[in-house]
């Protein structure tokens, strides 16, 4: 079987909507700063497209998690493999996420967060696949909502490859 990448979200489409909820969030935070916590590696093209486009002063920082062997799916028990380089105290952190699937990861990554008292602490993704949650998540923003397919592009990818392709697309799979 051979993949075959269908386009789902132009790349002008995904950038517009960018730009859209980086107004909001300028809005938002009229008067602060934000803090942005890259997830990598998958949130790094998102990230970068989403802070040039914000109007109040960002810093960033980037951090990087796996799963304890197998045991995401029961357990959702993250290992921070790359921890971020500042604190967080007294910030408003702004997590910046590729995708929302079960939530499992992100919902352990949020409890740790938290516990570094933070000033503010939101939630910005690209993509969410609601109809997969297992575990509740409060989304502050979100790029898109899409359905339960699997996608890649724009930072996504499936086994390491696609996250350079500047739009999102389906992965379908072809008889070589
Ligand atoms: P969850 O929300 O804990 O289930 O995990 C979300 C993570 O699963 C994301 O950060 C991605 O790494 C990965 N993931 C989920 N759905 C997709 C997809 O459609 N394409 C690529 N990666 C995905
Ligand atoms: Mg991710």
């Amino acid at each position: 079987m051979k993949e075959k990448i269908k386009i789902f979200l132009p790349e002008q489409k995904v950038n517009a909507r960018i730009a859209e909820v980086a107004k909001k969030i300028s809005e938002d935070y009229a008067g602060e700063e934000v803090h942005l916590i890259c997830v990598l590696k998958g949130s790094v093209f998102f990230t970068c497209e989403l802070a040039k486009r914000i109007t109040v002063p960002v810093t960033m920082d980037f951090m990087s998690c796996s799963s304890y062997g197998n045991d995401i799916k029961s357990s959702g028990v993250v290992k921070i493999v790359k921890d971020l380089d500042e604190p967080l105290e007294g910030k408003n952190v702004l997590v910046v996420e590729d995708i929302i699937d079960s939530g499992r990861t992100l919902s352990y990554l949020l409890d740790i967060l938290e516990k570094r008292n933070p000033k503010s602490m939101r939630l910005c993704t690209l993509l969410d696949k609601p109809d997969r949650r297992v575990k509740d998540v409060a989304v502050d923003y979100t790029c898109f909502e899409i359905p339960d397919e699997f996608v890649v592009g724009y930072g996504l990818d499936y086994a390491q490859k696609y996250r350079n392709l500047p739009f999102i697309g389906v992965v379908e799979f072809v008889d070589e």
